[in-house]
């Protein structure tokens, strides 16, 4: 490879790396530590109430994504600037285990 292209692609790759550096793609916990835990604190009842019930009340993953983005009452909405449709899978994963987790953990306490 000549000292020219040796420069592009390592331009190309220092490029990359910083794309990547800014992107805002968190992990669903990440996500729900910095957006929903204040209300749900570990999922638990807080202003918000516990998130136990999400396989009844919302048994499609589109309908728990359509109440996200709207938001309800004191629960502010979370439109796709600040919560892109990546963001927004991850957080409805992550969702969707601690819910049965907060059932296991209710179930193990009987
Ligand atoms: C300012 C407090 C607040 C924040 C922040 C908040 N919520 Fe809520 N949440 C509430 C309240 C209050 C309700 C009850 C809304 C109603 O039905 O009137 C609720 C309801 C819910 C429900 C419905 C539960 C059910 O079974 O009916 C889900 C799911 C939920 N919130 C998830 C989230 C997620 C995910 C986030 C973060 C993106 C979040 N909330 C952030 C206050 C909040």
């Amino acid at each position: 490879m000549g000292e020219e292209m040796k420069r592009i692609e390592a331009a190309k790759q220092a490029s990359k790396l910083r794309a990547a550096s800014r992107s805002t793609n968190l992990t669903g916990e990440q996500l729900f530590i910095r957006t929903c835990n204040t209300c749900h604190p570990g999922g638990k009842e807080g202003m918000g109430p516990r998130l136990d019930k999400l396989s009844v009340n919302f048994i499609t993953d589109d309908s728990l994504k359509a109440f996200i983005r709207h938001g309800r009452g004191m629960m502010p909405a979370q439109p796709p600037e600040v919560l892109n449709e990546e963001e927004m899978n991850n957080l409805i994963a992550y969702l969707r285990e601690l819910s049965v987790q907060l059932n296991e953990d209710e179930a193990n306490k009987h």
